[in-house]
């Protein structure tokens, strides 16, 4: 079997999941054994030159990849690699999301390597609030289908893409501030002594080695990736998360518990006609429709939605693209060029 190797940035799970469970499905289709790295302070490049298929999983951060996530892919020498494909995931459908990727695409493209596409999952939240479970098993089933045409594409050798737009590249690019404010926000982490039973899980666990004891006290640094961890993992909620208190969402979601427990329907965003769960009608009914239409072979060309900015656009021939789309491999095999 083929290898791959996925690449991954994680804070509060979501992703080490979603990597878990396309590995996983990966291996059972007899396509690739995966191997992993888990990107933390402490990670150094790997050598890429063993791998046929390099994935890229991350949270979106302010429509951004995580700040130290991306530091350390871009010192990666991508021309040592095999294929590359994104498998990101996110709290919303929102388009902007899609921009988060392009910096990655960018780089992708300049290796002259094979892109075959990026995905979008969806997960709850860990930041703002907290997802109702029977609305978690909803986009964890949408996650489900989205696989599921990530496993037909990757056999047929399709490349899926979501179109390059300028606007989206440009507010991306603003909210890289986020970074930025995650250092200031640094500062005003503090612990509740009266709450912490020093579990020392939240040192033990921060990617960024950015948590120390001190004097009896726990202590934060200023290396915060805002990735939510230490507070989600808190076992008495002690962690106070500075200016975005407000926005804390406490402890972890049981993901596995929720999927498979028959007593939640999973239909939950469909009862909403507006707001922020209506958000995610058209996107889950989207996926629905791409795989129904894969399934019947009726969308091998491209979009069959006609919404410029979410639509997905699936590629077997080898045409002019946009700037940010690289050809199947078999094509930039066949014809040698990556335009
Ligand atoms: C600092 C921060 C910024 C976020 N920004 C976005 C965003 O721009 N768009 C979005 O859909 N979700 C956003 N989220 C939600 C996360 O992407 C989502 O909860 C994800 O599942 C977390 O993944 P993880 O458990 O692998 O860290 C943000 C979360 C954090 C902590
Ligand atoms: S201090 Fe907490 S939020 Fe910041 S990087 Fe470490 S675990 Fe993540
Ligand atoms: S995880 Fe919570 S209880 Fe444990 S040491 Fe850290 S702050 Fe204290």
């Amino acid at each position: 079997m083929k290898k791959a190797l996925f690449i991954y940035w994680t804070g509060t799970g979501h992703t080490r999941h979603l990597v878990k469970m396309v590995a996983t499905r990966l291996a059972k289709e007899g396509l690739w054994s995966p191997d992993f790295l888990e990107v933390n302070a402490l990670s150094v490049p790997p050598n890429l030159e063993s791998y046929d298929l390099i994935v890229f999983s991350y949270p979106v951060y302010a429509f951004n990849m995580p700040g130290y996530f991306w530091k350390f892919v871009k010192g990666l020498k991508l021309k040592e690699g095999g294929s590359y494909l994104i498998a990101k995931q996110s709290g919303e459908p929102i388009a902007l999301n899609n921009a988060s990727s392009y910096p990655l695409i960018a780089k992708i493209k300049r290796s002259g390597r094979p892109f075959l596409g990026e995905y979008h999952f969806l997960y709850p939240y860990n930041i703002h609030f907290r997802y109702p479970d029977d609305f978690v098993k909803e986009i964890l089933n949408y996650d489900g289908v989205l696989l599921d045409i990530l496993v037909d594409n990757l056999t047929k050798g399709a490349n899926r893409r979501f179109p390059y737009n300028p606007l989206f590249h440009f507010l991306s690019f603003l909210f890289r501030i986020q970074r930025l404010g995650s250092l200031i926000n640094s500062h005003f982490y503090r612990v509740d002594p009266h709450k912490c039973i020093k579990c020392l899980k939240c040192i033990n666990e921060c990617p960024m080695g950015n948590i120390t004891l001190k004097d009896g006290k726990i202590v934060f640094g200023i290396r915060c990736e805002m990735c939510m961890r230490c507070s989600f993992l808190c076992p008495t909620g002690a962690i106070d998360i500075g200016l975005l208190q407000g926005w804390k969402v406490n402890g972890s979601y049981p993901l596995e518990r929720i999927k498979d427990d028959p007593s939640l329907k999973g239909e939950y965003s469909f009862s909403f006609k507006k707001g922020f769960y209506s958000w995610f009608n058209k996107p889950i009914s989207r996926v629905k429709d791409e795989w129904n239409a894969l399934k019947s072979g009726s969308n091998d060309e491209a979009d069959s939605h006609g919404n410029k900015h979410l639509a997905f656009v699936r590629d077997l021939s080898c045409q002019k693209r946009p700037r940010f789309d690289v050809c199947p491999s078999s094509c930039v095999q066949d014809s040698g060029h990556t335009s």
